[in-house]
């Protein structure tokens, strides 16, 4: 069994000939600068030995080349590596292309079309690729990695490489999940149940634009009829026990099918304005939904978007700021926006108390994500009275029936 140490020190060996040489980084606390890393991530990389011939697939983000290599020369020195293969060439799996290509003189460098064109962009590396297309293989004596086209999962580059003669499959980004692995690589040696929230935070934010390139993806391979040992993706546990366990739930979070669950983003200078959404919520939940309820000021916006998978509508709230919407919820209409949150039913509430009603800004936002806009936009100045409180409740309630109502599907 694998432990923190040997995880973070040694190559672990999953089956005869096949290695996770990968890292795990508690270094950095954002990825894609963006997203918050409290349990860190791993960039998984896999060495498969065939009897005559050894491939690399994927590296990692620079600052661990040390780390990688010596993993590697546990099992053999990387000056015999013949082949380099990438999956994708975002700079998490790629950054220390310059010192691996160096001490891998003799590797010839596997990508597809896509990804060679970055290999020169980041690199200026892409005259050492031999790019591949779809079902393309490669003989590894004894042993063959097939490659597979699935652009936009989640960059256009993306394919995914298949050991065919054991059912190994190397899904690039697909099927990964925030969090380190220092307790365990292997799904059999994770507690599971705690670790479904960082895939599922995972998907929602680095994948949740192309969603519909993951229902495509698994009807693809279903229809190719290749069937799965182990999964081995490029973040997150390798699943050998059960590669069924991270597909269901990708595939269940990817439809993206509307539950009654509302997320509600509110922002507030001094409570107010969570006065008001704790009545808007109250009545929401008195309506049989459930809320996830984020204060714009201190939410992780990676849970905000895990949260929009499967959510029927959404809830903005906030107070005016010099003029202008409260920069925080500013920044979640901008999210959105980018995420393409589109068609959802939409509830908002405001404060003015400088008489600057911010509604008709939001409302710009919300054209652009061509949201079913609720009545009334609730606008007040101050703690919410007792006619405030009726027209939340009634905002609540029109919610939950234009939610109930709407046969909109998501985009995203
Ligand atoms: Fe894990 Fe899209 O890189």
């Amino acid at each position: 069994m694998a432990t923190a140490e040997s995880n973070s020190d040694k190559a672990v060996k999953i089956i005869d000939g096949v290695w996770w040489v990968g890292v795990n980084d508690h270094f950095n606390p954002l990825f894609e600068g963006l997203w918050a890393l409290p349990h860190g991530i791993s960039y998984n990389a896999y060495l498969v030995q065939g009897k005559n011939k050894t491939a690399l697939i994927e590296l990692s983000r620079n600052g661990f080349a040390e780390t990688f290599i010596k993993k590697i020369e546990q099992i053999m020195p990387l000056t015999e590596i013949d082949y380099i293969v990438h999956n994708h060439l975002e700079p998490d799996h790629s950054g220390i292309i310059p010192i691996i290509y160096k001490a891998c003189p003799q590797a010839e460098i596997i990508a597809s079309g896509k990804g060679k064109v970055f290999l020169e962009q980041f690199y200026g590396e892409g005259k050492r690729v031999r790019a591949v297309g779809d079902g393309d293989s490669l003989d590894l004596g004894g042993r063959t990695l097939r490659f597979l086209g699935y652009p936009w999962l989640h960059w256009p580059d993306t394919m995914f490489s298949y050991l065919v003669e054991d059912k190994v499959l190397f899904p690039c980004d697909a099927f990964g999940g925030f969090g380190a692995l220092d307790r365990g690589l292997f799904d059999d040696e994770i507690d599971l149940a705690s670790y479904w929230p960082e895939a599922k935070r995972y998907l929602g934010t680095i994948v949740a634009s192309y969603l519909g390139h993951v229902i495509k993806a698994i009807d693809k391979w279903v229809k190719g009829g290749m069937g799965i040992n182990i999964l081995c993706p490029s973040h997150g546990p390798v699943y050998r026990s059960n590669p069924m366990s991270i597909i269901s739930r990708y595939q269940e979070w990817a439809r993206n099918d509307k539950q009654d669950k509302v997320v509600m983003v509110v922002g507030s200078m001094w409570g107010n304005t969570h006065q008001m959404g704790a009545i808007v919520k109250h009545r929401l939940e008195h309506n049989g939904f459930t809320v996830k309820y984020f204060d714009a000021a201190l939410a992780e916006p990676g849970q905000v978007l895990g949260e929009m998978l499967n959510a029927g509508g959404i809830v903005f709230g906030g107070p005016t700021y010099d003029t202008n919407i409260y920069p925080r919820l500013e920044y979640y209409l901008m999210l959105f926006r980018g995420k393409k949150k589109n068609g959802y039913p939409v509830a908002t509430f405001t404060q003015n108390s400088w008489k600057v009603d911010i509604t008709p800004k939001i409302n710009r936002y919300l054209e652009d994500l061509k949201a079913q806009v609720v009545s009334p936009q609730v606008v007040a100045q101050g703690p919410p009275d007792n006619i405030i409180k009726k027209k939340l409740e009634l905002l609540a309630d029109n919610l939950a029936a234009k939610i109930k109502d709407s046969c909109f599907i998501p985009e995203g």
